[in-house]
């Protein structure tokens, strides 16, 4: 099989200590390019660098809705000095998380904003990150209007209803862990209706760790499973679903 995991946190603390042989392992489970994504200043920049380290390692930079009380200027800079480098393929993880709601919702919004107009200037795809704030995730992508670039709704949790007006504004819509596990079947009556063409898979590493490692650290060799649970609901082989969402990550990423 080949994989690409489109939304991975390499750059997470959690896997500092034995990075070698998680990157070991996803090579071996055949992922061929991951996606790591930035939630903060720090994460971002090491994003980057590990971007540069290896080949298959592509970056993301932003500042996530937790942190957006820090955002400031200086913060805002530094972001979009980053994202001009080479390896830098998208803006995010970007968007409102009313779940933890660990900074303002209309501080949340305004940081959002930032994002996806830098999104736009650059010409990047922009990764967003909605956490029950599907109504104002929606609200704020209408009125932002068509991306250069379009972007992705990472780890989708939101309804049909949602997903499809995500599509008519050209956006993917990317599955993780929750996708295969056992009470979640409305969510995967949504992977079964999401066009093919507009897929994508991911693990979000270290987190939403798929079954049946479930309740472990979660690492971009589990991305294959998450493709198996997509593919069994719509009757279809892991190879398929895998082969889709590859080349709908390497379109959207233009890697
Ligand atoms: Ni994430």
């Amino acid at each position: 099989m080949i994989l690409i995991d489109s939304h991975t946190h390499l750059n997470d603390p959690d896997l500092a200590g034995d990075l070698p042989a998680v990157l070991a392992r996803l090579q071996e489970a055949g992922v061929t390019a991951v996606i790591n994504v930035g939630y903060d200043v720090p994460s971002s920049r090491r994003a980057v660098e590990q971007a540069h380290a290896w080949p298959f390692i592509y970056a993301a930079v932003a500042v996530h809705p937790h942190d957006a009380v820090t955002f400031d200027d200086e913060a805002g800079a530094t972001i979009r000095g980053l994202a001009g480098d080479g390896r830098v393929v998208a803006i995010g993880e970007t968007g409102l998380d009313y779940y933890r709601n660990l900074s303002p919702r209309q501080r949340q919004e305004e940081v959002f904003r930032w994002h996806l107009d830098l999104a736009r200037t650059l010409r990047l795809p922009v990764i967003i990150h909605d956490r029950d704030a599907h109504g104002d995730t929606l609200r704020i992508l209408k009125k932002a209007g068509p991306l250069p670039a379009g972007g992705v709704l990472h780890c989708f949790s939101g309804s049909w209803e949602m997903a499809r007006q995500c599509l008519d504004l050209g956006f993917y819509i990317s599955f993780a862990g929750p996708v295969t596990f056992k009470n979640a079947s409305k969510l995967r009556e949504i992977a079964v209706r999401v066009p093919l063409e507009r897929l994508l898979i991911e693990t979000d590493c270290p987190y939403l760790t798929p079954e049946p490692h479930r309740g472990r650290r979660n690492e971009p060799a589990y991305v294959g499973l998450v493709a198996a649970a997509i593919a069994a609901a719509r009757g279809l082989a892991p190879e398929d679903i895998a082969a889709a969402t590859a080349a709908n990550a390497r379109r959207l990423f233009g890697i």
